[in-house]
């Protein structure tokens, strides 16, 4: 049984739905510049999000779409690059502060309540000039832009995400080069930047809790990514270990220094280490950094634990191919599906609704008991067009019962359900060709008509009949 106040929501991110990518003084983010350059190389069919589902211009549809699911609440996040068109508090976009004032008051007048991400992958590019996020100064000004969205919005909007999944920013952005800003550098560029992100994350949080939570009574998090990870064979001790390792360098690089100890999981400092010394690398240098003492604390730097889930995996420890110096190598563990997972869309997306069940109630032994929104979760499609998507409705059907579950049965405290997305947008270097929708969008049309799917239909029903039971 779902608590009565349990958050029903929808998610979405601003470089994928808003475009309107230099409209009204905006700046240029990473992600404009990725898509731009190299026209055709980096991500699929050559395209890019400067129209999009263009919510900048079409709000009032996004508004529809979110009533007609019934959501409670919805999850978006800030344009910095909108908001702050060179990523300084010296330089105020106004338009863009009308523009989110209007969507935020738009939600509240209609009951939804506004879960706002402040930074979803888009980093404004005059900051990336500066270094980006390998640089050590980028977690000060992401702070100061932290306090600029609490001050400006924080009198209506309760529940703030700092950033979104830093595992996917630093791996995927600055290890294997797939994400803006298209960095490929193996083993080292990851770390730093996803220390420079916690460290930015928790110098907000800290700057929440001194400076608005009196005030403004919000709750501050950060949100994380994980697959499921299970041994391939759970009587081989071997493929435990590196299970263990698997979900340390996912899950436990972000959430164990927020929510346990303060600094990173003492398996991956250790595998990250005794790779370094293997393959000789730079002496004392040390890849995985420290946390200063000097600096807002990150241990308990989270109001409530935010968990992005998609996917689960078989794992088994990685064999011969640890002569590289990269994540994947200093993680030293090999990730296979279970034959049995169907897969939908991506190739990466085993569709399996019992790991969250699992990651949940991991994360509730793991991380002392929190509160947990899982913050995204969804289904892919590719191919033709199928707006009766049978198998996506089954998949919410599947996964919200699991979340019953592991509510009612496991005593996970789960306070909301996300699903990803609310409508097709720009999957990043997927382009369009994936759709994770509850409604579609017509992106060959003008107008961007969305039509709803069966599955956002489904899960309109969903909403419903919980909240009806939750009320009676
Ligand atoms: C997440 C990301 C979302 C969305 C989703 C589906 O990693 O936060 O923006 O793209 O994956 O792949």
């Amino acid at each position: 049984m779902f608590p009565c106040d349990f958050a029903w929501g929808a998610a979405t991110a601003a470089y994928q739905i808003e475009g309107g990518w230099d409209s009204d003084n905006k700046g240029p983010s990473i992600w404009d510049t990725f898509c731009h350059q190299d026209k055709g190389s980096r991500v699929s069919g050559g395209q890019n999000a400067d129209v999009t589902c263009s919510s900048y211009v079409m709000w009032e549809k996004d508004l529809q779409c979110i009533q007609q699911l019934g959501l409670t609440h919805y999850r978006m996040s800030l344009s910095w690059a909108r908001l702050l068109p060179d990523g300084t508090t010296k330089n105020v976009n106004q338009k863009g502060v009308q523009y989110y004032n209007k969507v935020i008051n738009d939600l509240l007048l209609r009951k939804v309540s506004p879960m706002v991400t402040l930074y979803h992958f888009d980093l404004p590019q005059a900051l990336q000039e500066q270094g980006g996020w390998k640089s050590s100064n980028m977690a000060t000004l992401f702070d100061s832009y932290a306090r600029f969205c609490f001050q400006t919005f924080g009198d209506r909007v309760k529940l703030w995400i700092t950033i979104n999944e830093p595992y996917v920013c630093a791996k995927l952005g600055h290890e294997d080069g797939v994400h803006a800003p298209g960095v490929k550098e193996p083993g080292t560029a990851a770390y730093l930047v996803g220390h420079n992100m916690l460290r930015g994350h928790a110098m907000a949080w800290h700057s929440y809790d001194t400076l608005y939570r009196s005030k403004q009574k919000g709750a501050v998090s950060i949100a994380i990514n994980s697959d499921w990870a299970e041994p391939l064979d759970p009587s081989d001790a071997e493929d435990v270990t590196a299970t263990k390792r698997y979900l340390a360098f996912t899950l436990g690089w972000f959430a164990w220094p927020v929510f346990v100890t303060g600094d990173y999981p003492e398996i991956m400092r250790a595998a990250v280490d005794a790779q370094s010394k293997k393959l000789g690398y730079g002496g004392d240098r040390c890849r995985l950094p420290t946390f200063s003492q000097d600096e807002p604390a990150i241990l308990g730097s989270a109001d409530f634990f935010a968990l992005n889930y998609y996917t689960s995996r078989k794992v088994k420890p990685r064999r011969g191919s640890g002569q590289m110096l990269c994540v994947k190598s200093d993680q030293d563990a090999e990730d296979v599906m279970d034959p049995s997972w169907p897969v939908c869309g991506v190739s990466w997306l085993a569709v399996v609704p019992h790991g969250l069940r699992k990651l949940l109630c991991y994360v509730k032994e793991t991380f002392n008991n929190p509160e947990v929104y899982i913050t995204e979760n969804g289904f892919a499609q590719t191919g033709p067009l199928q707006m009766e998507d049978s198998e996506r409705c089954r998949f919410y059907q599947d996964t919200i019962n699991e979340v019953a579950n592991a509510i009612g049965k496991d005593g996970v405290n789960v306070r909301g359900y996300f699903a990803w997305s609310l409508m097709d947008n720009f999957e990043w270097a997927d382009g369009f060709s994936t759709r994770f929708g509850l409604f579609h969008v017509d992106f060959s049309d003008p107008e961007r008509t969305r039509s709803i799917y069966r599955s956002g239909r489904e899960y309109a029903q969903i909403i419903s009949k919980y909240r009806s039971q939750t009320s009676s």
